[in-house]
């Protein structure tokens, strides 16, 4: 199977080059800038696109690697192609392969999302990464195993997700690395106001947030949950929630204290969390006062 890419931004250049090394017959790159081809081309040891069209007779596969918000119009441009027996795939995590494409059986072609689970941060080098990745598969069509058989014999992990899934697994993706920033964001804004400098408080909380996540990931959440909350020490919580300042900076904290708090359950199912459930249900706490910023 010979693959093209429309889009030779980070991970059209990334995935191509991973197939290349891997023994992947790669046809080229078809950009918006005549340069980015170009440069793809040269990056990967393939050829450079000057007419869209091209690239789809000469290829099977087709990756349109543009933005979220250009894959439909990309592929509206490909009516003027014959997309027959073609297959189109694009990489967005929250898309599904038929909102993306959605007359494509009518057209003959098939359409997939295959979405890699990874940071993709560098045209240039995030490829060596992709082996290690995790990659989600979803559409309709014969090639569902194809292309996960594909990627294992590469050395990547895949699995195929249901297209209801697709934003239920966007937002897992969404919470367990954006969403972690704002919890990091808030927990150095607290340390900058005890006198640390950004960069000693990242340095002060690595050590705890490397063996945190380590434990994390190696035993799941209910094993490596620690803290006031698990210990169900429900005046460490209320001197927590006094000292901080916003009524938006107690409800982050109350609301993760809850979710914390369900995990807590199922780890001392015999535990008395009474007290904490109390304190966290609560909409103030006693001494939270009404002018709080
Ligand atoms: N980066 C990630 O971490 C990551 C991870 C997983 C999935 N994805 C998905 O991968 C896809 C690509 O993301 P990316 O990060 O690679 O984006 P990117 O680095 O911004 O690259 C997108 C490329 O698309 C090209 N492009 C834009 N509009 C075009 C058009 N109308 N026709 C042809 N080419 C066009 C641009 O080309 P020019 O350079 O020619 O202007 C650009 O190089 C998205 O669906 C994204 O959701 C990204």
């Amino acid at each position: 199977m010979k693959v093209g890419f429309v889009g030779a931004g980070k991970v059209g250049c990334s995935l191509g080059k991973f197939f290349a090394c891997g023994g992947i017959p790669v046809t080229g790159y078809f950009s918006r800038r005549r340069e980015s081809s170009k440069e793809a081309a040269l990056f990967t040891g393939t050829k450079e696109y000057t007419e869209i069209g091209c690239l789809i007779r000469d290829s099977d596969a087709v990756f349109l690697t543009v933005p979220d918000g250009a894959i439909f119009s990309v592929y509206k441009e490909l009516g003027k192609s014959d997309i027959s027996e073609k297959i189109l795939c694009h990489c967005s995590g929250v898309l599904t392969a038929a909102e993306a494409f959605p007359d494509i059986a009518r057209r003959g072609a098939y359409g997939y999302s295959i979405h890699p689970l990874i940071p993709v941060s560098s045209k240039v080098s995030s490829y060596r990464e992709l082996a290690g990745a995790f990659f989600c598969i979803e559409g309709e069509g014969p090639h569902l195993s194809l292309w996960k058989n594909l990627l294992e014999c590469l050395g990547a992990r895949a699995r195929v997700l249901r297209a209801c899934d697709k934003v239920r697994y966007h937002a897992a993706c969404a919470i367990s690395s954006n969403l972690m920033c704002a919890l990091i964001w808030e927990s150095t804004e607290l340390l900058k106001g005890c006198g640390f400098s950004e960069k000693e408080a990242l340095e002060a909380l690595a050590p705890l947030m490397r063996a945190n996540l380590e434990h994390l990931i190696a035993s799941g959440p209910v094993d490596a949950l620690t803290g006031a909350v698990e210990r169900g020490d429900a005046d460490t919580v209320q001197r927590h929630l006094d000292c901080l300042e916003s009524r938006e900076e107690k409800e982050f904290y109350r609301l993760a204290s809850k979710k914390l708090l369900e995990i807590a359950a199922l780890k001392n199912p015999l535990r008395d969390y009474t007290e904490l459930e109390k304190l966290l249900k609560r909409e103030k706490s006693p001494g939270e006062n009404e002018n709080v910023k």
